[in-house]
């Protein structure tokens, strides 16, 4: 068990992790690989141990109590072994060799859904800061990555900037833009392929870029970019014809139905923050309106605008949220922060926002609020969230598996991370129980036998350079799946980290492999696959195709490979997967493909489901399973059936209402649930205030019983608390909106910088993002060695809203969409 270090963020650990750094290239499906760095040495590989847990393991467990069951066996007795895996996974195993040295870095991107058409992108970049020096090489693979071909002369050898990388189109359509860098003839040419990259077409850009092409979410043949001078450039011909919409743009965005959001520096520069304008334009640049002034920052996310806007006539800066695209403000209400302190949006879907709002001091906690479904009056969820002040490390996961349930860790009093969940949205979080299958470390079991839980690492263990090589994984079409790296005791164990599954969304886990794994959901969860995490080459995948409770390996090479990430089209349907690596001779990528259709040698039929109930805790109870108003019964893949659900796959889920009980209620503004109950009570800092806010211009007073039901929640009847917004009458301001509002704002009475950081949690991944180190080291040899993340990476993409650097911007999509892959906030 470790504690969090007080007032300090380095971390000594091992040196895996030193020097990484993620790219994310485009909107769907890209992985970066290769970096350089240089580390001093190598950690010494962790005891391997065995694939599946022992039976005397098991017996060491009995003593627990938990009343849940799982359904099936968890030992091997009743894991039965799959006959012939060597035989005939050995005819579906194809290895690629690219001729290309391991130099540099490889991106790789998926085009189309379904279509097995990968392109990878190899550069070679002299690594110096200055320089804008290097060689590209294009490949592409038809068929998930079997073989590729060399198609480097269909870019004419143009050097391809690694940030601008590959960038494909979101919406399926087999649109790729690759942006060359023809200095040495002055200027910059775009690549443009509308048939899945087999043929591209270059136009030479009228300007310098400064980030990526942007693509209209709801129209792919248009885009928008920036130049280095801060022009808004925009194509509505997929980049053959650019034409010059606007000026001195710091920051620009697409938001739904084809508006562009950006903000503008009316005089001065992109640096002068709190002065710019937000804008937005309807028809493509021909028009444009200013929805709010002096503007530190803004970013879109579900259905709301979010803009840093600052107040007064200090340098006091609040959140201000909006609903209809910027027409009608309402600032959030949120307490205030000092400069050091920060705000985080942590999650935000058509319903409702997860804000994290820093405490005073150098904490490295916080508190998560929930907000209405206007997103401007908020209530606490969670006491000591843990969330660095940099504003960069939390492990907020969205669970994309299950409904309403989302992860985090939270820094007790003691200094341990714990980590907590949630299955109703932040209305209740609770801790992790034990794994029916495992028991704690001795020490921590015996000094606090009734601590013993499961705890998840995710980003923070990332961060602190634990040996973590995935963060927690998901995928809606693979229902209550979950795959994370955990260890067991009463803190976040810096011992090396098991992988557990889940497959009710969190509510019981499994310990499933020992020691660190990469990990991969094929067939919507109906296989499961992993490499181990080691410094040694590799030969073996592990699978499952019972969710994770038996595994078996797979020998897939006599030549054992240094392995850098597995990678599979995006969406998890698919059945092939590639293992990145290099062999001993560290100059070439290698890639082995395994195809494991020939495994599941039938289709599924009716039989092979059998329903099962979310959310089920009491299964003898009437509103067991109702999580925000309603019951979802799914059909799910019995867990002894081998079979192939299949590309087509969907989820066949019916859906019934609940009356409404205190569950489906968050606490109201001024009131929090305590630790154990159920009940909501009033904040003590609030205690014999009016609860009063500020809603479109007017103050508004709240009669409540402390419960609000939660956004999106569809209960029926039962508990009805009262709950009354009156209108008092009296003008408020939010500050907000036009400049001669400003001018009569009240001068704050202190002089309070609000640092505010807004990120967005992406709701599910596509891409795959690998990061892989090189470390270059004593100058006598090349040591290559690899780290990979994956998925879910961009699950904590971070949007510092009030510290945009242009450089930073990415693609822009409006809209969060659980159900789908393709909708990616980047
Ligand atoms: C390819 O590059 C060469 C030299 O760099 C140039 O002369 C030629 O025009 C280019 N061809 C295309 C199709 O861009
Ligand atoms: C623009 O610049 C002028 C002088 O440099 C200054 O007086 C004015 O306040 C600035 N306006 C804005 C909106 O920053
Ligand atoms: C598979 O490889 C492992 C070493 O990684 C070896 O111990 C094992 O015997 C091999 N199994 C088969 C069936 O070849
Ligand atoms: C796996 O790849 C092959 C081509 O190599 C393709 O025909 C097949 O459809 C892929 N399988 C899945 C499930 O995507
Ligand atoms: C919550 O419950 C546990 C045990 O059930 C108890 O030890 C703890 O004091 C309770 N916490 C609160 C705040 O009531």
């Amino acid at each position: 068990m470790w504690s969090w270090p007080a007032g300090q963020r380095s971390f000594s650990a091992s040196p895996k992790l030193v020097g990484l750094h993620v790219t994310m290239l485009s909107v769907s499906c890209v992985v970066l690989l290769g970096l350089f760095a240089c580390a001093l040495g190598r950690t010494s590989p962790e005891p391997r141990g065995e694939k599946r847990l022992a039976g005397d393991e098991e017996r060491r467990v009995s003593e627990g109590t938990e009343r849940w069951t799982r359904s099936a066996g968890l030992n091997e007795q009743t894991c039965t072994d799959v006959s012939g895996v060597e035989s005939t996974l050995l005819n579906s195993t194809n290895t690629f060799s690219f001729k290309v040295r391991t130099m540099g870095s490889l991106s790789l991107a998926w085009v189309g859904d379904g279509t097995g058409v990968l392109l990878v992108l190899t550069t070679f970049q002299v690594p110096l800061f200055m320089m804008r020096f290097g060689q590209s090489n294009l490949y592409r693979s038809e068929d998930y990555g079997k073989t590729f071909k060399d198609v480097t002369q269909l870019i004419n050898h143009t050097f391809i900037q690694t940030e601008f990388g590959i960038a494909v189109s979101p919406d399926h359509s087999g649109k790729v833009i690759l942006t060359g860098d023809v200095s040495e003839i002055g200027g910059f040419r775009l690549f443009r392929s509308q048939d899945f990259g087999r043929n591209f077409v270059s136009t030479d850009l009228p300007f310098e870029p400064l980030i990526q092409m942007l693509y209209n979410p709801a129209d792919c043949n248009t885009l928008v970019t920036l130049s280095i001078s801060l022009d808004l450039w925009l194509s509505e011909d997929f980049g053959a014809t650019w034409r010059k919409i606007h000026d001195s743009v710091c920051l620009v965005r697409w938001g739904s139905k084809n508006s562009i959001y950006f903000t503008t520096n009316t005089n001065g520069s992109c640096s002068e923050r709190g002065m710019l304008e937000l804008r937005k334009t309807l028809d493509y640049g021909r028009s444009f309106q200013t929805i709010a002034t002096r503007v530190y920052s803004f970013v879109l996310g579900g259905k709301f605008v979010f803009a840093s806007i600052m107040t007064g006539k200090g340098t006091e800066r609040m959140i201000h949220v909006s609903v209809d695209g910027g027409e009608v403000w309402n600032m959030a209400q949120l307490p205030v922060v000092n400069h050091e302190q920060f705000y985080s949006i942590l999650s935000a879907n058509q319903d409702m926002i997860f804000m994290h709002v820093d405490d005073p001091g150098d904490s490295g906690v916080g508190t998560i609020y929930v907000s209405d479904d206007r997103g401007t009056v908020f209530s606490k969820s969670l006491e000591r969230h843990l969330y660095t002040t940099t504003g960069s490390d939390t492990d907020f996961t969205v669970i994309t598996s299950l409904r309403g349930v989302y992860m985090t860790s939270v820094l007790t009093e003691d200094g341990a991370v714990e980590t907590v969940i949630t299955f109703d949205q932040g209305a209740k979080w609770q801790t992790l129980r034990r794994p029916q299958n495992s028991h704690c470390n001795s020490d921590s079991s015996t000094n606090r036998p009734n601590k013993c839980r499961l705890h998840i690492h995710a980003s923070y263990s990332t961060t602190m350079k634990m040996n973590v090589p995935m963060l927690p994984l998901s995928q809606p079409n693979a229902v209550g799946v979950i795959l994370a790296h955990g260890s067991i005791g009463d803190a976040e164990s810096a011992l090396s980290p098991d992988v557990y599954v889940s497959d009710d969304g969190g509510y019981t886990w499994l310990l499933a492999l020992k020691g660190p794994h990469h990990y991969a959901i094929l067939d919507s969860g109906g296989l499961l696959v992993a490499v181990e995490h080691t410094n040694s080459p590799v030969n073996q995948i592990k699978f499952s195709t019972d969710e994770g409770q038996c595994w078996h390996t797979y020998n897939f090479t006599s030549d054992p490979l240094h392995f850098s990430g597995m990678d599979s089209e995006p969406g998890s349907r698919c059945m092939n997967v590639s293992l990145w690596g290099y062999r001993n001779d560290f100059s070439k990528w290698v890639v082995i493909t395994i195809d494991f259709r020939k495994l599941l040698t039938r289709d599924c039929s009716e039989g092979d489901y059998v329903q099962w109930l979310a959310h089920s805790t009491d299964p003898s109870g009437t509103s067991d399973g109702c999580v925000l108003g309603f019951k979802e019964t799914f059909l799910r893949l019995r867990k002894d059936s081998v079979c192939w659900k299949g590309r087509d796959f969907a989820l066949t889920k019916k859906l019934s209402p609940c009356p409404c009980t205190v569950q489906d209620y968050h606490c109201d503004f001024g009131y929090y649930r305590q630790e154990n109950g159920s009940e909501c009570v009033r904040q003590q800092e609030l205690k014999d205030k009016p609860l009063e806010f500020c809603l479109n211009g007017t103050a508004e007073q709240l009669q409540t019983s402390g419960y609000r039901k939660i956004p999106g929640d569809q209960c029926e009847g039962g508990f009805q608390p009262e709950r009354k917004e009156t209108d008092l009458g009296k003008l408020c301001t939010s500050n907000a909106l036009f400049p001669n509002s400003l001018i009569e704002s009240s001068s704050p009475n202190a002089v309070i910088i609000v640092l505010v950081v807004i990120a967005i949690l992406l709701m599910s991944a596509v891409a795959g993002v690998w990061l892989v180190k090189k470390y270059v080291c004593g100058g006598r040899f090349l040591v290559h060695r690899y780290s990979v993340m994956r998925e879910h990476v961009e699950a904590n993409k971070i949007e510092g809203v009030d510290d945009v650097d242009p450089n930073y911007m990415e693609t822009g999509k409006a809209q969060y969409n659980e159900d789908s892959d393709q909708d990616l906030l980047d």
